[in-house]
């Protein structure tokens, strides 16, 4: 099976940091090494669907600068379809420094620039791509304007709509309405609904608080704990995988990237999805940088033989 998977969203160029740990407020720290590489959530997604055999649709922009010509040039090596993806004009593309510690965890500035400036005229003129796809991805490193009339046209369509809804930020209800999976992290999770996730019973709450909006799939994803799953049928914490972790950059992106490029339009194989995105994301937070460390389905298949 191969979806064809919409995805809106940003790209960036990711510089990391290498520190022995996170500063303090007023404290200076020394950078023990210096890296850089493709990045962006958007990007990041599309590349983890991509890899495990999607047709991927990228809705986005980058600046009219070298970066942005590095970012078009990567995406295109992978293969993703760039037609609805513009070059803004005196416009910086979008950039990120991450601070990445000895423990492998990170913190990350993100600068817009033309990820920014994808309105609901850019996405419009995709309408005849997201017509022809099975899901459609967004996440918030683009405006919410050009998410949400993706996702109206998208319900026009039938296509299922996928929000990761990072970085953190309240979401109307009108965005709630036409969003049918929605996966954010711990603290995503916590700002959108006001529950704290802590235990079974506060997942539980934050299910039924989409549920009641008219989301129903809710994937809370819990880093080395795993992903909190629950559908109309089941509510069910699915483990992460144990392994030595390097860098958790993209851990989020290639979950939800991979697990689509999975799921059944009717969503009855979530299970096994979740499963094949865990298994992914398990081998990025292995690898330095996001988009170098995202596997490829041969990869995930090499690592855990029974995919
Ligand atoms: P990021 O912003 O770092 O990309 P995120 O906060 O959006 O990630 P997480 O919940 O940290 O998302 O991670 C997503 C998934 O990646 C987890 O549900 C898990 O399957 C996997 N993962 C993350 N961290 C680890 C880890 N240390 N060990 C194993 N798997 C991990
Ligand atoms: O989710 C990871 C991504 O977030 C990085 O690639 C960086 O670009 C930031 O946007």
């Amino acid at each position: 099976m191969s979806n064809n998977i919409s995805v809106l969203g940003s790209i960036n160029l990711d510089t990391t940091d290498h520190i022995a740990r996170i500063p303090l407020p007023g404290e200076t720290i020394q950078v023990n090494k210096k890296s850089s590489a493709a990045g962006g959530k958007g990007a990041n997604q599309a590349v983890a669907a991509r890899r495990s055999g999607a047709e991927v649709y990228f809705i986005g922009a980058v600046g009219d600068d070298s970066a942005g010509q590095s970012m078009i040039d990567t995406l295109r090596k992978e293969t993703i379809d760039l037609t609805n993806v513009e070059v803004k004009k005196d416009e910086r593309t979008g950039a990120a420094t991450i601070l990445l510690d000895d423990n492998g965890q990170n913190s990350i500035l993100v600068y817009a620039g033309a990820n920014n400036l994808i309105d609901e005229a850019q996405v419009k003129k995709a309408e005849s791509t997201i017509a022809k796809s099975d899901f459609i991805i967004s996440q918030f490193e683009t405006p919410v304007s050009a998410t949400l009339e993706a996702f109206k046209i998208a319900k026009k369509y039938g296509v299922v709509t996928v929000l990761n809804p990072a970085p953190a930020t309240r979401i109307s209800d009108e965005l709630l309405s036409v969003t049918d999976i929605i996966a954010p992290n711990e603290t995503e999770s916590a700002v959108i609904t006001g529950i704290d996730v802590v235990d079974q019973n506060s997942m539980e709450k934050t299910a039924e608080f989409f549920k009641n909006k008219g989301v129903t799939t809710t994937l809370i994803t819990l880093g080395s704990r795993g992903v909190y799953c629950s559908t109309k049928n089941d509510n069910k914490l699915i483990p992460a995988h144990k392994v030595k972790t390097v860098d958790t950059t993209g851990a989020g992106d290639t979950f939800i990237g991979s697990m689509v490029s999975v799921l059944k339009k009717d969503l009855s194989n979530i299970l096994e999805a979740i499963d094949y995105g865990q298994k992914a994301s398990s081998i990025t937070v292995q690898g330095l940088g996001a988009q170098p460390s995202i596997p490829t389905r041969e990869k995930i298949k090499e690592v855990y033989e029974e995919v």
